[in-house]
């Protein structure tokens, strides 16, 4: 297998992606007071990573392709729970890419405790050789969320995926905490909100003519 060639699309793929989401976020800090959108990552999977998955799946290099819906991956954070419904509201009504699963981990939490609203869109890439149309996952998820999900990542791959229990018993917790601060934070959202716009409000008054 050729991973340059291989992969080529999937870089082109995050490389746009990151682009449309940092647009949008960029457009609704010029015409809003919030942005849902507090950053966007993305990465392309390594192919260490692909080939591990490959072989734990009995995937092979023919359905590769298919099978792996998330060798790009693009990261979609937020400040607010709500603000995950209104960004996959948006990609529900854009024309550039056709979804193709769902999963809501926000309201289904998984066993680990994890969060995140999953997005899984076929995105048509131009490419030298014509039109491509490549998997990729959008993940949707608050602050919250992905400090808790990045430090499990971690701890993941410390265990090699084999988290002690007592470990695994304190992730959970740390989780349910998580969300319990995603729910004071949604609660105290419009306070927030106001004195955003009372200091830009000033921001703008000290801004030289
Ligand atoms: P994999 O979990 O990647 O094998 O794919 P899947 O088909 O089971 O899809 P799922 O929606 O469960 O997970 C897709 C991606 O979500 C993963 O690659 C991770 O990035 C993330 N994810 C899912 N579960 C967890 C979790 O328990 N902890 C963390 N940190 N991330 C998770
Ligand atoms: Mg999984």
């Amino acid at each position: 297998m050729d991973w340059e060639v291989f992969l080529a699309p999937y870089t082109q793929v995050v490389d746009e992606l990151k682009v449309k989401l940092k647009g949008m976020r960029a457009q609704f800090e010029y015409e809003l007071e919030h942005s849902p959108i507090e950053f966007v990552t993305g990465r392309v999977k390594p192919r260490t990573s692909i080939i591990e998955k490959m072989k734990r799946r009995g995937i092979t290099p023919a359905d590769v392709e298919k099978e792996l819906q998330d060798i790009a991956g693009v990261r979609v954070v937020c400040q607010f729970v709500d603000d995950i419904y209104v960004i996959a509201n948006m990609l529900h009504n854009r024309h550039d890419f056709e979804i193709i699963e769902e999963k809501d981990y926000v309201s289904d939490k998984k066993d680990s405790g994890y969060r995140s609203y999953h997005i899984i869109i076929s995105y048509p890439v131009e490419t030298i050789h014509g039109k491509k149309k490549v998997l990729a996952e959008i993940q949707i998820r608050t602050l919250a969320m992905n400090f808790w999900a990045t430090n499990e990542h971690s701890l993941n791959y410390k265990y090699s995926g084999q988290i002690p229990g007592e470990v695994k018993a304190r992730l959970k917790r740390a989780a349910e905490a998580a969300f319990r601060l995603d729910e004071e934070m949604s609660k105290i959202k419009n306070e927030i909100q106001d004195a955003k716009k009372a200091f830009n409000r000033k921001e703008q008054g000290n801004q030289p003519e």
